[in-house]
């Protein structure tokens, strides 16, 4: 990589969710460059979290003290997917990201994120296999790769994440083209050094950055221990 700039996202799912607004103020604060929203529906996870008029109503929020937007990450763990795309675009979402066993025409979804002026991703489970995104390498602005099974915060990151890491990372490298690579599960300070090193240019945090209530420590921790794993 010659340019490398970390992104770190934190996860709303770890955040209080009665004061979310100021939540989100306050890791902005600490430096997030991203807004990660994490949405579930019980269906495609056994989960059940938020939708469009939360996104909405954090949208005010997502902003730096000088009034610098600050995009919303949105990851969709619901299927379908399509019917929630106009909405999210309505709530002020900047990625949409969702996983491809969930569209039955992953090509138009994505069509769709982007005709609706949003940056376009697919999420990975650790068992999806990566041809799927072969043939829509040019609709895409970032893959995020699962290295827990989507659904839960807080989950231990899984091993065997890292050497797909590292073929996603040669993957993106042969189209030549600006895709961001995210990983998403279990990252913390202890692991994203190798992560990084692996490939990965944005990383997911939940319960790392939001467990402790110190967000401008924890952000800066997680900082400190990439930097060492930059190639
Ligand atoms: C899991 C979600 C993640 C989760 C990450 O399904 O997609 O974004 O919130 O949380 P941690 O960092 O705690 O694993
Ligand atoms: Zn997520």
């Amino acid at each position: 990589m010659s340019t490398y700039t970390l992104r770190i996202a934190p996860s709303l799912l770890s955040a209080d969710f009665a004061r979310l607004g100021e939540e989100v103020r306050a890791v902005i604060a600490a430096g997030a460059d991203l807004i990660h929203f994490d949405v579930m529906d019980n269906h495609y996870v056994p989960n059940l979290t938020v939708g469009p008029m939360v996104c909405q109503a954090i949208r005010p929020h997502c902003q730096t003290a000088e009034g610098r937007p600050v995009p919303i990450d949105v990851h969709l763990m619901v299927q379908p997917v399509d019917a929630l795309i106009p909405m999210f675009a309505e709530a002020g979402a900047s990625l949409i990201t969702f996983h491809p066993e969930a569209s039955l025409h992953v090509d138009r979804t994505l069509q769709l994120i982007r005709s609706l002026g949003m940056k376009a991703g697919l999420a990975l489970n650790p068992a999806t296999p990566m041809h799927l995104i072969d043939h829509v390498m040019d609709r895409l602005d970032l893959v995020l790769l699962m290295s827990v099974n989507p659904g839960f915060g807080g989950q231990a990151f899984i091993e065997s994440s890292l050497p797909k890491i590292e073929l996603l990372r040669k993957r993106i490298d042969t189209t030549g083209r600006d895709i961001w690579l995210e990983v998403d599960g279990g990252v913390n300070t202890r692991n994203i050094r190798r992560i990084v090193a692996a490939g990965a240019n944005t990383v997911v945090a939940g319960s790392a950055v939001f467990t402790g209530g110190d967000y401008v420590r924890s952000i800066e921790a997680l900082r400190a221990e990439a930097a060492g794993g930059r190639t």
